[in-house]
C-alpha cells in the first residue's frame, strides 16, 4: 500500500471510529419550528452584549431543515459515526410532562438518515440548552432540574433507543457550571459560587440518574458515557505557590468531575477551597461513579497557571506560554496534553474505553478565489493530535474513536460566529457548504485507516 501519511496512525485499533461531533443550538436554527420553545441560550443572547455582533442560534446552520444535505457530507467525509445533541427544548418544549411528537419526529428522521448512510449516531443528551421553563424554577442549583433531566432522558431513549446504541448524557458540565453559574461568560451568565457548586453536583447527579434512564429504556444494547472537557495543568513555576496554584487548578477543572465520576467522590481539598459543600444526598455518589461504558473527553488546550491569591476561585491564574501556538480562541495548540490526559484516564482512573468525543481548532478561515478553502493549520493540527491518540494507543491506552469538532463551522456560543471550527466552512448568507483542506485531509486519513484495516 501507498504510504500517505506524514505520521503513524498504526496503533489506533482496527475498530476505531472516525467521527465529527456538532451539537443542537450551535448548528439547528429552526428555534421556533414544531413547538420548540425557549432554552437559556435563547434567552441569554437577547442580553445585550452577552454575543458578539450580537449573534444568535436563531438561523444557525439551518441543519433542522438541511440535516439532508449534511448527512451527504458527512458521506464524502467518510465518517463512521456522528455525535449530534438533542434539543431539550424541543423534545419536551415544557421541561417536564408531555413530549412534543413534532421535535421527536426530527431527531426520528435524523437518526434514520444516518443508519441509511452507514453511519452510527451517537446522541449526546445535554449540550447546554436548558429549558428556560426550567431555569425560572431554579435551573442546574435546584435537584429538580436533574431528576427532570433524567425523565426526558427516558423519553429519548424511549425514542430513539431502538436504533441508538451510543449515548452521552451531560457535555462539559464544568462549561455548563462554571462558566455558566460563576463566570457567567455563558448562559445562564450568573456569576454566585453558592450556586455554581449545587449546579455542578445536580450536573452530575442529572448525568447519573440519565444514565440509568438510558439503560433502562433503550430497546437495542446501549452504551452509554458521559463527557468531560480537561486540560493538563502545569505550574508557571516551580515555586511553592505556583505548584500549590496548579493543584488547585487541576482540582477545579479536572478532579472534581473525574472523581465523582469514577467513585471516589468529591475532591475534599476542593470542598475547602470552594468552602461550599454539594448538596450530596444519600445514593447521590453511587449514581454518579456507577460504572459507564466509555469515557468521553474533549480536549482543546492545557493550563499553565500561576498563583493569584486576590483572585476568583481557583486562585489560579492562567498565563501565557512565550512562543506558543496559539488558535483563533487563544488556545495553545499543544497535542501532547492529548496523550498526557489519555494515559491519565487509562492508568488513574481505570477507564477501559475512551473516546475523544471533541478536539479541534478555530482560525481565521478565508475562501479562496476559486472558492475553497485552504485551512493549514487546521490540517496541521488535526494531524498532530490524530497522532497524540495513536502515541496514547501505543502505551496501552484503549483510546477507540475520535470525533472532530466540529462537522460544520457553527455558532460559537459568546463569540457568535465569527470563531470557525469546522471541517467544512459554512457561509451563512447562502448556507452554501464547503469542505475545507481540513475535511479532504480528515477523509484521507480514514480512508487509509479503512484501508489497512482491510489488509488486516
Ligand atoms: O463549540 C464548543 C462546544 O460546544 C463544546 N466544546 C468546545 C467547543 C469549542 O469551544
Amino acid at each position: 500500500m501507498k504510504e500517505k501519511s506524514v505520521f503513524d496512525l498504526a496503533a489506533l485499533p482496527p475498530t476505531f471510529v472516525w467521527g465529527a461531533a456538532t451539537s443542537a443550538y450551535q448548528i439547528e436554527g429552526g428555534v421556533t419550528a414544531d413547538g420548540r420553545k425557549p432554552s437559556i441560550w435563547d434567552t441569554f443572547c437577547r442580553v445585550p452584549g452577552a454575543i458578539d455582533n450580537g449573534d444568535t442560534g436563531d438561523l444557525a446552520c439551518d441543519h433542522y431543515r438541511r440535516w439532508p444535505e449534511d448527512i451527504a457530507l458527512m458521506r464524502r467525509l467518510g465518517l463512521d459515526a456522528y455525535r449530534f445533541s438533542v434539543a431539550w427544548p424541543r423534545v419536551m418544549p415544557d421541561g417536564v410532562g408531555r413530549p412534543n411528537p413534532a421535535g421527536i419526529a426530527f431527531y426520528d428522521r435524523l437518526v434514520d438518515g444516518l443508519l441509511a448512510a452507514g453511519i452510527r449516531p451517537f446522541a449526546t443528551l445535554y449540550h447546554w440548552d436548558l429549558p428556560q421553563v426550567l431555569q425560572d424554577r431554579g435551573g442546574w442549583p435546584a435537584r429538580d432540574t436533574a431528576l427532570a433531566f433524567a425523565d426526558y432522558a427516558a423519553t429519548v431513549a424511549a425514542a430513539l433507543g431502538d436504533r441508538v446504541t451510543d449515548w452521552m448524557t451531560v457535555n462539559e458540565p464544568l462549561c455548563c457550571a462554571w462558566i455558566g453559574y460563576l463566570e457567567g461568560r455563558m448562559a445562564p451568565g450568573e456569576c454566585d459560587l453558592a450556586r455554581a457548586v449545587p449546579a455542578s453536583h445536580h450536573l452530575l447527579l442529572g448525568h447519573g440518574l440519565a444514565a440509568a434512564a438510558v439503560r433502562a429504556n433503550a430497546t437495542a444494547p446501549a452504551s452509554v458515557g458521559a463527557v468531560c472537557n480537561l486540560s493538563p495543568i502545569e505550574p508557571a513555576s516551580d515555586s511553592d505557590a505556583d505548584v500549590a496554584a496548579a493543584v488547585r487548578a487541576d482540582g477545579h477543572v479536572n478532579r472534581w468531575w473525574l472523581d465523582p465520576l469514577f467513585g471516589r467522590g468529591y475532591p475534599t481539598d476542593m470542598i475547602d477551597t470552594y468552602r461550599v459543600a454539594p448538596p450530596v444526598r444519600p445514593g447521590d455518589l453511587e449514581a454518579i461513579g456507577a460504572p459507564l461504558d466509555f469515557f468521553g473527553v474533549n480536549y482543546y488546550f492545557r493550563q499553565v497557571v500561576a498563583d493569584d491569591p486576590g483572585g476568583p476561585v481557583p486562585y489560579a491564574r492562567q498565563v501565557s506560554v512565550p512562543g506558543a501556538l496559539e488558535t483563533a480562541m487563544g488556545w495553545e495548540s499543544h497535542p501532547v496534553g492529548l496523550t498526557e490526559l489519555l494515559v491519565r484516564l487509562a492508568e488513574v482512573y481505570g477507564a477501559t474505553s475512551i473516546y475523544v468525543t471533541e478536539n479541534g481548532s478555530a482560525w481565521g478561515d478565508e475562501v479562496g478565489p476559486g472558492g475553497e478553502v485552504e485551512d493549514k493549520r487546521r490540517t496541521e493540527y488535526l494531524e498532530l493530535h490524530l497522532e497524540a491518540c495513536a502515541a496514547a494507543a501505543a502505551r496501552g491506552v484503549p483510546v477507540d474513536g475520535y470525533f472532530a469538532w466540529s462537522l460544520l463551522d457553527n455558532f460559537e456560543w459568546a463569540y457568535g460566529y465569527d470563531k470557525r471550527f469546522g471541517l467544512v466552512y459554512v457561509d451563512y448568507l447562502t448556507q452554501r457548504r464547503t469542505i475545507k483542506a481540513s475535511g479532504h485531509r480528515y477523509a484521507e486519513v480514514i480512508r487509509e485507516h479503512k484501508q489497512r484495516r482491510q489488509e488486516g
